[in-house]
């Protein structure tokens, strides 16, 4: 496994050098009610970002709404359900003009049930969480990528998870998240590609098994030191590691 950074204080780091204008930086977060989209957004606007913050369900998301009302107008609330290409394409219409620096595709789902195991692998359950985790974040940087190529960092996140490395699987099972994330490294490789002549870099980042709803309580970090860890990665990020499958600590992961 090769070290790509080694991070020493991963909790708010100082990245003021980043601000090359006036402006804020910009970013927009999806799945930003609870876990990591959640933390995304506390971290970029104590970092003085802007924040769109984009949820599901805008009236029950208490927490992102506290957030933003706390704000002073650098956290705003949208609705998007990521597998509803209509709502993305509102939200990008209705974002016209505006510079985002970063955009993050967190949003992501793992049933967990029985669904996963073999002999009980069900379709539409599949279907669904390929929409969700690998076909969405294409959507989205479809719809952004001018958004992103007019800003000052331009550079698309994806949160993806080590569940998805062939090489890793050593355990089996779990068929329905681990094709979908795999099946997502896949296409932000191509997307890396595709978008480097518009100047804007990729990051594809495991963000560790993290004490969220999914990760469940026993996981092995915080959603504050993955976030700061990401973070650093994505505001250090090379040319050379646009496309790349890197996890939250910088160090890179076989696919
Ligand atoms: N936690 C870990 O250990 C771990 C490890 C590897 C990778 N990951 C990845 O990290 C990302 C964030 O996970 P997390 O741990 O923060 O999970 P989480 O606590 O379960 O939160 C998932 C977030 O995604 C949102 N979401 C799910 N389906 C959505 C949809 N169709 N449209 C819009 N938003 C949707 C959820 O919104 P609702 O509240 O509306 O459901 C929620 O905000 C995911 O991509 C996950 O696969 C996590």
């Amino acid at each position: 496994m090769k070290m790509l950074l080694i991070l020493k204080a991963p909790m708010f780091t100082n990245y003021e050098n980043l601000q090359m204008s006036d402006k804020p930086l910009q970013a927009l977060v999806t799945g930003a009610n609870r876990g990591l989209g959640l933390q995304f957004v506390k971290q970029l606007s104590a970092l003085g970002w802007r924040v769109f913050a984009c949820c599901r369900n805008p009236q029950h998301a208490d927490k992102l709404s506290d957030l933003a009302q706390a704000s002073n107008g650098k956290i705003s609330v949208h609705t998007l359900a990521v597998e509803d290409g209509a709502q993305i394409q509102q939200l990008a219409k209705q974002l016209q003009g505006q510079a985002i620096d970063l955009l993050i595709n967190n949003a992501g789902m793992y049933s967990g049930g029985v669904s996963e195991r073999f002999g009980h692998t069900s379709t539409p359950d599949w279907l669904h969480v390929f929409q969700v985790n690998t076909i969405a974040p294409l959507k989205m940087a479809e719809a952004f990528a001018e958004h992103v190529a007019q800003s000052q960092q331009k550079t698309i996140a994806t949160v993806t998870s080590k569940m998805g490395s062939i090489a890793d699987n050593t355990s089996g099972g779990v068929y329905i998240y681990r094709s979908t994330k795999a099946a997502l490294n896949m296409v932000m490789k191509s997307l890396a590609l595709d978008v480097e002549a518009s100047g804007i870099k990729v990051a594809l980042l495991h963000p560790g098994w993290v004490k969220t709803d999914m990760g469940g309580p026993n996981a092995l970090i915080t959603p504050q030191q993955s976030v700061a860890g990401m973070l650093e990665v994505i505001l250090n990020l090379g040319w050379q590691d646009s496309g790349r499958f890197l996890a939250y600590d910088g160090t890179e992961i076989e696919w």
